[in-house]
């Protein structure tokens, strides 16, 4: 079929063969995915119009307010999941531990666990900034028809077998790879079709933007300070351009686009990071390199990290191969100084 006007269901139909396992199983889970992602969507659009703005009250196990929305696509994506009996657990950043589906059942034949970020860039909604959701696929390491276990969740991301992202922007995209490229789908929500918009995504191997919260600068270690300087001096193609929206998505989503970097290293007062190894840099990682960029926690590749717990925080670096290079020599000198 040609790839004009192809819509996301052809797509998963046509690039079923192309999968490593053939089941159908995970052309299923992707399916399902971009349903949930359509009603979430029409929520998010809808956030202005309604009272549903605020907090619901509950704090997370990471200590942050909830959003009523995050609550709610949290909800949708576990609920289009386990409705359609299409995987065997979930891990969301929303819960405090994992979800075991029909674990009771020996019958239950689902292979693939799923964890996610139902909604990321929250403290953006208020505000009518894009937000987004990270999803993340991996196969069960124990016995199929047996409970999930933690040991199934702790997996290096080099493991995953499908990883994306949906974006509630100016337009509302789904982008994911299953291990062999990126592809960005849009919605026409006139007839709530996603459509093939974005062929083979790459990131440019240099770029001139970099996205970081500078606010935090004085507490960054000397290797990422020394990194800011070098981006604001006049030499050459620099000083870079400054773009922080304060929603990993929609920064990563627009540095692959244009070429650039987004970083949230250690600091003083998140001494491991703020983003979630498993819900959020594992998944972008996987996009990442699968786009030809890059992704380190300055020192080690990101998909190489062993989990250790499902809600750790790791530093993360990811954008243009070029420039999370320059990132780690400035991290080994300053360490080696
Ligand atoms: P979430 O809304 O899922 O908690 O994620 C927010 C993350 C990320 O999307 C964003 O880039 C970063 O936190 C912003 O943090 P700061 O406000 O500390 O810069
Ligand atoms: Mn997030
Ligand atoms: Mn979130």
């Amino acid at each position: 079929m040609s790839q004009k006007h192809q819509t996301l269901g052809e797509f998963i139909i046509e690039h079923q063969s192309s999968f490593k396992y053939t089941s159908g199983e995970l052309s299923r889970l992707i399916n399902s995915i971009r349903l949930a992602a359509k009603v979430v969507n029409y929520e998010v659009n809808k956030a202005g119009l309604v009272d549903i703005l605020g907090t619901a009250g509950e704090t997370n196990i990471q200590g942050e307010h909830q959003q009523k929305l995050d609550v709610y696509a949290n909800e949708k994506f576990i609920q289009t999941l386990v409705n359609r009996n299409i995987v065997c657990g979930i891990a969301s950043e929303e819960e405090d531990d994992f979800i075991a589906i029909n674990s009771n059942d020996q019958n239950h034949q689902n292979k693939y666990i799923v964890l996610m970020d139902p909604l990321d860039g929250s403290s953006n909604i208020d505000v009518n900034v894009s937000v987004g959701t990270i999803f993340s696929i991996y196969r069960r390491v124990t016995p199929v028809g047996t409970p999930v276990q933690q040991d199934d969740f702790l997996q290096k991301g080099r493991e995953q077998v499908a990883a994306g992202y949906i974006i509630y922007g100016t337009s509302t995209m789904l982008v994911y790879t299953t291990g062999d490229g990126v592809n960005g789908f849009t919605l026409n929500p006139a007839i709530g079709t996603f459509y093939l918009s974005h062929p083979q995504m790459q990131f440019p191997e240099s770029g001139t933007i970099y996205s970081v919260n500078e606010g935090n600068y004085s507490h960054f270690p000397q290797g990422i300070k020394n990194y800011i300087k070098y981006c604001q001096k006049e030499e050459g193609d620099r000083p870079y351009t400054s773009r922080y929206i304060g929603s990993l998505v929609s920064d990563f989503h627009r540095n692959m686009i244009k070429g650039g970097i987004y970083l949230y290293p250690t600091s003083s007062k998140n001494p491991n990071g703020k983003l979630r190894l498993l819900y959020e840099c594992n998944p972008m990682a996987f996009i990442a390199e699968q786009a030809h960029g890059n992704a380190s926690d300055g020192h080690t590749r990101i998909l190489d990290i062993t989990p250790t717990e499902l809600h750790q925080r790791v530093p993360f670096i990811c954008g243009s191969k070029n420039m999370v290079h320059k990132v780690e020599e400035f991290m080994s000198a300053a360490a080696s100084s």
